[in-house]
């Protein structure tokens, strides 16, 4: 009898990275796919979905507008609770840090369903930051049955917290799965300033920020792009705003008026990685990001303290510069003016993944289950 797999997700990087998993899922012979969205986000989950053309089998639909994190965790627990007893998957699968994977975990172990953890095993080592992700995903590996570790430095993570080796296979990340499977598509875009940026040749400053540790200091974000903006006029800035109205707010106001400055709403998926494929800098506090840019070999400059994403790091493509506006001024302007520098991070590196995690995933998955075998463990080399 085939076994019935439930994926849970909630957010946009969530949703681009079980996409892989979940297509693989449909195609096994040996595993059903039972999808189910919690709604914490609305219109940027919406959009994933359908991109990949995923239509959800059950929507807990929990979104709401500033919504406090305890009120996200406890309607999450409410609505599924009620579709995990009435579909009884054989296991649950959730995917990174977010609240909503946190809840799912808790709820579908409480149901003595294993949970199956993608992208398991980061830590920043700080429980503070990022917040509250760091708590989050720790909390999601007290209860997981499967820890798909994305790279072998996460599975040390993992191995160094007691987790039984036995249950760790390392994947690589499914969003390099999303990643390739996008480019390749050679999507448009549908905005035609962006399409003008493209074809003009101008250099690209793309600026993605939503942080919750960083909620405090978005105005200085906002100011430093806004003080990058004037300082490199020959640059065009790209922002696609996170729908996050406290992040726009604070961010959004500097920006008004500058010519070379572009806000846009979130991009879908495939404008987002060609715009990221068209860019010469890329400035972030985003996790989805700083695995996926080094990838096309844009230099990637992280507005955080720590990263749980150390690989690109090492490698050199990542800098992490915190969010002092004199700092990220600096940072960028180095990288713009100073060819030696900037060639010296413009690197192509894939510590996070070759493309294949979701099926190392599901082989993975089947084999908890009975059914099939691993396949080797994912290795940059
Ligand atoms: C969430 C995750 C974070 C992840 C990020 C990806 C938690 C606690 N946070 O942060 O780990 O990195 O998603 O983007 O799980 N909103 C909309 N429409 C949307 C999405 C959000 O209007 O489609 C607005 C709402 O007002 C919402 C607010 O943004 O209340 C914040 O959304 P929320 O999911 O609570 O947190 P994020 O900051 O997006
Ligand atoms: N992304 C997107 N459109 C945008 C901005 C980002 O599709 O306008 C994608 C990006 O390529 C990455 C993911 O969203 O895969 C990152 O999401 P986010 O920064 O919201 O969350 P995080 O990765 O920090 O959890």
């Amino acid at each position: 009898m085939t076994k019935r797999i439930m994926t849970v997700y909630g957010t946009r990087p969530e949703a681009i990275k079980v996409a892989p998993v979940i297509k693989a899922l449909e195609a096994s012979a040996e595993l059903d796919s039972i999808t189910v969205v919690t709604g914490q986000h609305r219109e940027m989950l919406d959009q994933v979905n359908e991109i990949f053309g995923i239509t959800p089998d059950h929507d807990l639909n929990v979104f709401a507008h500033r919504q406090t994190l305890n009120a996200l965790m406890s309607k999450v627990f409410d609505g599924l609770d009620a579709v995990l007893e009435s579909e009884a998957p054989d296991a649950v699968v959730v995917q990174g840090d977010t609240s909503t994977v946190a809840a799912a975990s808790i709820a579908a172990f409480y149901r003595q369903i294993p949970v199956v953890h993608v992208e398991a095993g980061l830590r920043s080592g700080d429980i503070s930051s990022p917040f509250p992700e760091e708590a989050n995903r720790k909390i999601t590996s007290q209860v997981t049955a499967l820890h798909l570790a994305p790279t072998s430095t996460s599975r040390d993570n993992l191995l160094r917290e007691n987790v039984d080796p036995a249950t760790i296979a390392v994947t690589g990340n499914t969003v390099i799965d999303a990643l390739f499977h996008t480019v390749e598509q050679d999507i448009p875009f549908n905005d035609p300033a962006l399409k003008e940026i493209e074809a003009s040749g101008r250099p690209v400053l793309l600026v993605t920020t939503h942080r919750r540790e960083n909620w405090h200091v978005m105005e200085v974000v906002g100011r430093a792009v806004a003080r990058l903006a004037r300082e490199l006029p020959h640059y065009s800035v790209v922002l696609p705003a996170h729908r996050n109205p406290i992040v726009r707010d604070a961010v959004l106001p500097a920006l008004e008026g500058l010519e070379n400055v572009l806000v846009t709403e979130p991009l879908a998926y495939g404008e987002f990685t060609r715009m990221m494929a068209a860019s010469t800098i890329v400035l972030t506090d985003s996790g989805g990001v700083q695995e996926e840019a080094p990838s096309l070999g844009k230099p990637v400059l992280v507005m955080r303290e720590n990263t749980e994403r150390p690989e690109a790091v090492d490698a050199g493509t990542v800098k992490l510069i915190g969010t002092d506006e004199e700092r990220i001024v600096a940072e960028v302007s180095r990288l713009a003016t100073d060819s030696a520098h900037y060639a010296s991070m413009a690197n192509a590196v894939n510590p996070y993944g070759d493309g294949a995690a979701a099926a190392r995933s599901v082989a993975a998955i089947g084999h908890l289950l009975g059914v099939d075998d691993r396949l080797p463990d994912f290795d940059p080399r």
